[in-house]
Order: C-alpha cells, then sequence, then structure tokens
C-alpha cells in the first residue's frame, strides 16, 4: 500500500509511527526539533490521515510492511531509526521483530508489547461495528480524549487537545474499524523482547493512563538495550504533550545509537 508521508531535513533516517485513531502531525514537534540533523519520514499509517483506507483487518504485521514498502520506495535499504507512539509501537515492533536488519534504534512511546485482553478486544470489535454502522466516530473521540492527555495539559495547555479531536474526526469509519481489528488481534509479544538486538527508547508520559509507566519499565527491562524516559506533565501523547522534554530525550537517545556499518 502506498502511504502518504512528509519527507523532511537530510542525515540519518529516523521514521515516526503515530498512535490511533490520529495521523502524522503529532509529530510536528519532533520534526522541527529532528530535521537539522536527520531526514525524518513520517508516514501516515494505512486508514488515517491521507492514505487510503481499505476495509480489511490492519493487522500489525500488514502495517509494519506498508513501512517497508515506503522505505524500499525511497530507495533506504541502510537500516533506520524508527518510532511509534501507542499503536505506531506495536508497529514499529513488529517492524523491528520482522525485519531486523532494517532497524538500528527504535523508539516505543506510550505503548504495550502485551496484547489485549479478550474483553477489551471484544470491546473493540464492538465499537468498529458500531462505527461501521453510524459512521459517527463521535462516542469514540469523547471517549478516548479524556485518557488521552495528562490532567496538567487540560489544564495548563488546554490549546493542545482540539488539533487531536480534529485530526481523530478526519479519520475515516473504515479506518477505524480496519486499525480496532487489527489491534484486537496483535499477539503479545513481550516473550520476544529480548530478541530486539538494537539500542531501545521506551519513553512514557508521568500520567499515562492507557499504557502506564510500570509498564514501560517492564519492557525497557526485557529489553537487551532499552532505556526508559518517563516524560513529565504528560499523558498517554507524551511527544505532543511535552515536546520539551521528549525531544532532548530523543535527540539524546538519537546520539547514542551507532551508526550503520
Ligand atoms: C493509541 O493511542 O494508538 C491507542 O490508544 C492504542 C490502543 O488503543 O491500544
Amino acid at each position: 500500500m502506498l502511504l502518504a508521508f512528509s519527507d523532511e531535513g537530510t542525515g540519518p533516517v529516523v521514521v515516526l509511527l503515530h498512535g490511533f485513531p490520529l495521523n502524522r502531525s503529532m509529530w510536528d514537534a519532533q520534526v522541527r526539533a529532528l530535521a537539522p540533523a536527520h531526514r525524518v519520514i513520517v508516514p501516515d499509517l494505512r486508514g488515517h490521515g491521507e492514505s487510503p483506507a481499505p476495509d480489511a483487518v490492519y493487522a500489525m504485521d500488514l502495517m509494519a510492511e506498508d513501512v517497508v514498502e515506503m522505505l524500499d520506495g525511497l530507495g533506504i535499504a541502510e537500516p533506520v531509526v524508527v518510532g511509534g507512539l501507542s499503536m505506531g509501537g506495536y508497529v514499529a515492533l513488529a517492524l523491528a521483530l520482522n525485519h531486523p536488519d532494517r532497524i538500528r534504534g527504535l523508539v516505543l512511546a506510550d505503548t504495550r508489547a502485551a496484547a489485549d485482553s479478550p474483553e477489551a478486544a471484544a470491546k473493540r470489535e464492538e465499537t468498529a461495528q458500531a462505527v461501521l454502522k453510524t459512521g459517527d466516530l463521535g462516542p469514540l473521540i469523547e471517549g478516548m480524549v479524556p485518557r488521552l492527555f495528562s490532567r496538567s495539559t487540560f489544564r495548563d495547555r488546554p490549546g493542545l487537545v482540539p488539533p487531536i479531536k480534529a485530526a481523530m474526526e478526519q479519520t475515516t469509519p473504515a479506518g477505524v474499524a480496519g486499525a480496532l481489528r487489527g489491534m484486537a488481534c496483535r499477539p503479545d509479544r513481550r516473550d520476544r523482547l529480548g530478541e530486539i538486538p538494537c539500542p531501545v527508547l521506551v519513553a512514557v508520559g508521568e500520567d499515562d493512563a492507557i499504557s502506564p509507566p510500570d509498564e514501560a519499565r517492564a519492557i525497557a527491562e526485557s529489553l537487551p538495550a532499552g532505556r526508559l524516559a518517563v516524560i513529565p506533565r504528560a499523558g498517554h501523547l507524551a511527544p505532543y504533550e511535552n515536546p520539551d522534554a521528549f525531544n532532548p530525550a530523543l535527540l539524546d537517545f538519537l546520539r547514542d545509537v551507532p551508526p550503520h556499518a
């Protein structure tokens, strides 16, 4: 699948994968911070933003293949750094496990390695069916927004909320359903974290209610070369809510990732 993407800057390649049901705009502050010294490639994952939204189950492995196809299309064969937030992190993890030769560093932001519980998977299917039937994303958005941000974001930086709602509103029912069904069937990757040899930054908002810091810490500890960054004054959208803390952690990490041979 041909993905829409932005491609800015020159230098070592960094690919950033957004969360559900958002689009590449959530990474704007990271693109600005990295582009002076990196080539930052930021796709809209299938079903999101300007990318096609076929009627299908968007398995995380399939979304990872879309990213590989994008890199192939750009002639980028050397290993790159891939970062993903939440659903984007599930995709980044699939990429690292399925194509270890394409990855030289990984950033897992506000994400999980565990699978859905049967209850959570059933709830996703229910939501997918409701969205496809009614075409209305309103209940999904209203249910998600309060859990996405830290209280301090709602209080001190409320202007960050409307652009995220707007990004969600642009996602199509087919895209939402495809991603929900893909996330519901994603495997538990916890027992495979030890297979990832490259350096990994595990970053998490201190107030992340969806993928909490304890889970991030467990991921970092299971990785051969994992490091943890807990981002203050941030919830589930740490890079977006507090780029002033997230970006220095990311830049420090990128400086430490060995260049490819
Ligand atoms: C996301 O932010 O991508 C979602 O919260 C992921 C999920 O629902 O598991």
